[in-house]
């Protein structure tokens, strides 16, 4: 039953740090070590496919290999035991928050273990390599790709995320530069639709949105915290 929001949860790579997954724009991040250009646009993609897949074939295993941290089963606690309906809009690629036992999970950027069929749009469960360009299950192409929403392409499910961020009293902000939108836009959306804001970050946000709340440390110390108190009356 697809009860409505009463909280919802903007993540970011923030929330998978503490898990042992980098950020991209924090110091060691991805986007140091990675041309955003070579590996996350589908430009890129045409030009190198090898090493595409080989990034993200490193990321699929290391996010297999991660284990889920305090801040993703908070968020599942909160689902539980405050707001059946709570909706997890996420940046990440990850699948922590599922695993952690969250079950309203939107993935705004697509998922590491999903991959898209080029050939005939099929979209399929993979938590293997695809750099060995495995054929299709469905139509035998050996044309797959990450199922990830590169720069330049259209994120995933906006107008579900859109419709909870409306509908919503309180939108929090997880482990987020602010940066890339729409994500960036959502809270600013829920804000304007009567929503309470919070940010929940290692660090202030350089965007200069006023959230109603925040609290800066660690998404394994403060997530927690803040959930410990979201039940009582
Ligand atoms: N706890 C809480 N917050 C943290 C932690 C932590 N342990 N470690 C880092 N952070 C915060 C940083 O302060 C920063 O604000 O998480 C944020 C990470 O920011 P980014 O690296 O920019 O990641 P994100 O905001 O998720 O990037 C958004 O950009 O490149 C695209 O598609 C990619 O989904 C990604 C999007
Ligand atoms: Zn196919």
């Amino acid at each position: 039953m697809d009860v409505a929001p009463r909280i919802v949860v903007l993540t970011g790579a923030g929330v998978s740090a503490e898990s042992g997954l980098q950020t991209f724009r924090s110091a060691d991040g991805l986007w140091y070590s990675h041309r955003i250009t070579d590996v996350a646009t589908p430009e890129g993609f045409a030009r190198d496919p090898a090493l595409v897949h080989r990034f993200y074939d490193q990321r699929r295993a290391d996010a297999l290999a991660a284990v889920p941290n305090a801040a993703h089963r908070a968020l599942a606690r909160l689902e539980r035991d405050v707001d059946p309906g709570l909706a997890i809009v996420t940046q990440n690629v990850d699948d922590l928050h599922e695993r952690a036992g969250s079950s309203h999970v939107i993935h705004l950027h697509g998922e590491l273990n999903s991959a898209l069929c080029t050939a005939c749009g099929s979209r399929l469960r993979w938590t293997a390599t695809l750099g060995d360009r495995p054929p299709c299950p469905e139509c035998g192409s050996r044309t797959l790709r990450p199922d990830i929403v590169w720069f330049g392409e259209a994120v995933y499910h906006l107008d579900a995320i859109e419709a909870a961020t409306r509908a919503c009293e309180t939108f929090a902000v997880v482990g987020t530069s602010g940066v890339v939108y729409p994500a960036a836009g959502l809270a600013a959306l829920a804000r304007a639709h009567g929503a309470r804001t919070v940010l929940l970050n290692l660090e202030a946000q350089d965007g200069g949105f006023g959230y109603d709340e925040v609290r800066l440390g660690p998404a394994s110390e403060v997530v927690p915290a803040w959930v410990d108190e979201q039940g009582e009356p």
